[in-house]
């Protein structure tokens, strides 16, 4: 695995647990010395049990030497970041290439190089390009195999995909892929092969199309809001119907996280690219942008327009519950925003302290839910902690005008509002 972040450690871990012997290797020396020293640089649910374990039986080695773990192997993974360029927010392929480079040099057999980092259609060809500038053709085989796995259910994903999608244009190559999956086709996961571009877009297309769920459902809270009806019973009825499904109709606050925002304007770009207007993609990546704005509105609202000198209490604060990613959390917008009209903020979440907020004076860290809403005016619920879930509002404060706005959805209007508190959720 060359990256050893949330893709490559999980991917890596895993493959290992399968009895694989497995490569982890980044040029971050001190990622690699933590792991060496069975410390994990993620929060991953399951993660640290199957890292220790298969460390331990010397069926995963981290390293920071890549050309030893390139020469000792024989399928090798691109598994490093693929973040937005500054200049027109297309995939920076730096990473990708520079990798590609480095690994051509020790190519001392058949390789197999995959790319399970995110990329726009065509890198393979371009991988190949570059790496057949150092050795023959004959030697290695660039193929796709996006990876789906989501942040917090990780190693669950791992282990039971929905899919597993590889794009090759070499059959032999699929059939070795596929015999390395084995192990999880046989518990149920369908192998999906197709060529090795069709597996580029098949990413992000899949990413796209779970953000305009997500956009949509928001889009139409924002609907229910104004028209007194609730959004959940609107989600329910939606989603009962099996062409449309249940899953990634909640809505919540602006979609974030380290791979949607960047994905969907990777897609749109990619499409101007070939002068194909992927209109849809582009109006969801305007709609979540607005949404943001949208929730910063309505917390003004709900403080009478009186942001200044309020105490307010922030749980959870990365884009989504059970990881420390806070890559895009719209808690980064959310927490200056309110800090700079005068704020005092405590926050609190179960992955830890976020050096994010480390320059503001009125932002804090606290080490628990009822440290931070000690003293509250208002008790805004931005991740889905499970944590979050039962919380005693009474019992946490004292404050007879308390506002708690939920965007989350946890808690019933009703109930809430015959515990005499001033209650705001999304969509209802
Ligand atoms: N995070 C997710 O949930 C997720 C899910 C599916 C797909 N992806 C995709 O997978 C890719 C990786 O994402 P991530 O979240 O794991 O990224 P990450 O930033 O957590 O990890 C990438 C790692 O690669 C290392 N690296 C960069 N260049 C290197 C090189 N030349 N040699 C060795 N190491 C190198 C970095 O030091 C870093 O540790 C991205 O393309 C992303 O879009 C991510």
């Amino acid at each position: 695995m060359i990256g050893t972040g949330y893709v490559g450690l999980v991917s890596g871990a895993c493959f290992a647990d399968l009895g694989n012997t497995v490569y982890c290797v980044d040029k971050d020396k001190e990622k690699i010395n933590k792991l060496n020293k069975g410390i994990i640089p993620i929060y991953e649910p399951g993660l640290s049990e199957i890292v220790k374990k298969n460390y331990l039986s010397q069926r995963l080695i981290f390293t920071s030497n890549l050309g030893d773990a390139v020469s000792k192997s024989d399928i090798i993974f691109l598994c490093v970041g693929t973040p937005s360029t500054k200049i027109n927010k297309s995939a920076d392929l730096t990473y990708v290439f520079s990798a590609a480079k480095e690994i051509a040099k020790y190519i001392n057999k058949f390789k197999v190089i995959i790319t399970k980092s995110t990329v726009p259609v065509t890198t393979g060809d371009k991988i190949e390009k570059i790496i057949s500038q150092k050795k023959r053709k004959k030697l290695f085989e660039v193929i796709s195999n996006p990876e789906f796995l989501r942040e917090g259910d990780a190693i669950r994903d791992f282990r039971f995909p929905d899919r597993i999608v590889v794009g090759s244009n070499n059959a032999k190559v699929t059939k070795k892929i596929e015999f390395l999956y084995e192990p999880l086709i046989k518990k149920g996961a369908t192998f999906f092969s197709t060529n090795r571009r069709g597996a580029e877009i098949i990413k992000y297309a899949s990413n796209a199309f779970l953000a305009t769920k997500i956009s949509y459902i928001n889009e139409i809270a924002n609907l229910c809001e104004k028209t007194n009806v609730n959004i959940e019973d609107v989600s329910i009825g939606m989603g009962l119907d099996k062409r449309i499904g249940s899953r990634f109709l909640r809505a919540g606050p602006a979609y974030g996280g380290s791979c949607f925002p960047k994905d969907t304007i990777a897609l749109a770009v990619t499409g101007d690219d070939y002068k194909i207007d992927l209109s849809i993609i582009k109006s969801v990546i305007k709609s979540n942008t607005k949404r943001k704005t949208i929730l910063l509105d309505r917390i003004k609202n709900i403080l009478s327009n009186k942001i200044k000198k309020k105490k307010i209490a922030i749980l959870g604060v990365t884009f989504k519950p059970n990881t420390d990613d806070m890559r895009e959390s719209s808690s980064l917008l959310l927490i200056p925003y309110l800090e700079k009209n005068g704020a005092f903020i405590s926050y609190y979440d179960p992955s830890g302290k976020k050096k994010n907020f480390d320059k503001f004076k009125k932002v804090s860290f606290s080490k628990n839910v009822k440290e931070a809403c000690d003293n509250a005016d208002l008790i805004i619920i931005h991740t889905e902690w499970d944590e979050f879930k039962s919380i005693d509002f009474k019992k946490i404060s004292k404050n007879k005008n308390l506002k708690i706005y939920d965007m989350r959805n946890l808690y019933s209007p009703k109930k809430m509002k015959k515990l005499g508190f001033s209650y705001y959720s999304i969509g209802r």
